[in-house]
C-alpha cells in the first residue's frame, strides 16, 4: 500500500522496521525495500519479494558518518570522500571489522561490506527513527526495471510490501556509484549517480573501472541481463524499425526524449521512468534507444541500458 511519507506514516515504517517487517521507502538515487540490518528473518523477505538470488549481498544505509567505523575498517581517503559526498548517491565497498555483529546475511557471507548515506529527508528520518542501519535493495523484483516512484514499487511488488512510503519522483534516478575502497586504487564497479570524473577531481587521482567478469562478478548484482523490459529492447539506435517505441536524447527527437538539451543529469533521472512508460505501452513491440555519450552520468545510463538490451 502507498502511503504518503508524512511524521507519523515515517514513524509508522519504523516501527515495521524495528518489528522485523519490511518497508519500500524513497531516496535520491530509486526507491529502496528496506528491513533491518540486524534482523535475519526480516533481510530474508527481502530476497523473497524480489526473487534475489541469496548470493547478493545488500547496501547498508546509514544516516550519520560515525557508524561508519563501527562496521568497517576506514582510512582517510575513505573518510574525506564521506564528508565530501555524503549524504549522496555514493556507496562504498569496505573491509568488514572482524566484530560487527549479525551482518553475515546482509553481505551473503563476504567479508565485505556495502554502505551508503542517502540524501533524502525521508530516508533519513526513517533510519534515524529505527535506530538501525537499513538495508536496502532496489524496491522490484530482480533484473526488472528499477523504480523511481511509488507507483513503480506498487506495480512490481505489489501487496508484498505492508507499506510503501511516498515522496514523489527521485532526482537522481539512477542507482548509487558503487566504489570498491579495499585496494590501492579506487575501483568504480557500478556507474551510478555520482560522476566519476568528479570522484577523480577531488581526489586528484584516476579511478579503475571494473568491466566485470559477467560468471564471476566482483558486485555479484551487476548481472548481465538485469534492468529489462518486457520488450527486446535495441540502444545505439540512430535509425529505428516501424515496430520500435524509441526513446530519443538530444537532436534525436523519439517518442520520448530523455533531455532534449542533452543535459546527462535530466537523462539519468528520466531514464527508468521513460522505461516504465515503454514497457507500458502496447502500440510497438519493441524499444530502441538513442546513443548516450558514455561521460559522466552518460556511463551509468549506458551500463543500464546495455544490461537492459541483453539477450
Ligand atoms: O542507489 C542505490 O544504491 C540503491 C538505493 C536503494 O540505495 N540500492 C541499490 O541496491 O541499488 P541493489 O541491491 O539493487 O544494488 C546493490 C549492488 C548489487 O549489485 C550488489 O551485488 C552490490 O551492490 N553489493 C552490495 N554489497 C556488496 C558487497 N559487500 N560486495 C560487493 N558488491 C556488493
Ligand atoms: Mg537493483
Amino acid at each position: 500500500m502507498i502511503y504518503s511519507a508524512s511524521q507519523p506514516n515515517i514513524l509508522k515504517a519504523a516501527n515495521l522496521i524495528q518489528s522485523g517487517d519490511v518497508v519500500a521507502f524513497p531516496t535520491e538515487t530509486v526507491y529502496g525495500l528496506g528491513a533491518s540490518a540486524y534482523n535475519a528473518k526480516a533481510i530474508a523477505k527481502i530476497f523473497a519479494i524480489k526473487n534475489r538470488p541469496n548470493f547478493n549481498p545488500l547496501i547498508s544505509h546509514i544516516a550519520d558518518i560515525d557508524f561508519l567505523s563501527e562496521y568497517a575498517k576506514t582510512d582517510e581517503r575513505i573518510l574525506a570522500l564521506a564528508k565530501q559526498f555524503w549524504p549522496g548517491p555514493m556507496t562504498f565497498i569496505l573491509n568488514r571489522k572482524d566484530n560487527n555483529p549479525a551482518l553475515d546475511l546482509a553481505c551473503a557471507g563476504l567479508s565485505k561490506i556495502s554502505v551508503r548515506m542517502p540524501n533524502h529527508p525521508v530516508a533519513l528520518k526513517l533510519i534515524h527513527a529505527s535506530g538501525v542501519p537499513i538495508v536496502a535493495p532496489s524496491a522490484n523484483k530482480s533484473q526488472t526495471i528499477s523504480p523511481t516512484t511509488a507507483e513503480h514499487v506498487q506495480k512490481s511488488l505489489g501487496d508484498q510490501v505492508p507499506m510503501i512510503l511516498d515522496a514523489g519522483s527521485c532526482i537522481v534516478g539512477v542507482e548509487s556509484t558503487i566504489l570498491d575502497m579495499t585496494h590501492k586504487q579506487v575501483v568504480v564497479l557500478r556507474a551510478g549517480g555520482l560522476a566519476a570524473e568528479t570522484i577523480e577531481d577531488f581526489l586528484g587521482e584516476k579511478v579503475l573501472f571494473s568491466d566485470g567478469n559477467p560468471n564471476k562478478p566482483s558486485s555479484p548484482g551487476q548481472l548481465l541481463k538485469h534492468y529489462a523490459p518486457r520488450y527486446e529492447t535495441r540502444i545505439n539506435v540512430k535509425k529505428t524499425e516501424a515496430d520500435e517505441f524509441y526513446i530519443g536524447f538530444g537532436k534525436i527527437q523519439g517518442d520520448l526524449n530523455l533531455s532534449r538539451s542533452g543535459d546527462l543529469q535530466e537523462a539519468a533521472a528520466n531514464l527508468f521512468e521513460m522505461l516504465h512508460i515503454a514497457e507500458a505501452q502496447t502500440k510497438k513491440t519493441k524499444i530502441a534507444i538513442a546513443p548516450i555519450p558514455n561521460v559522466g552520468l552518460g556511463r551509468a545510463i549506458n551500463d543500464r541500458i546495455k544490461r537492459a538490451s541483453y539477450k
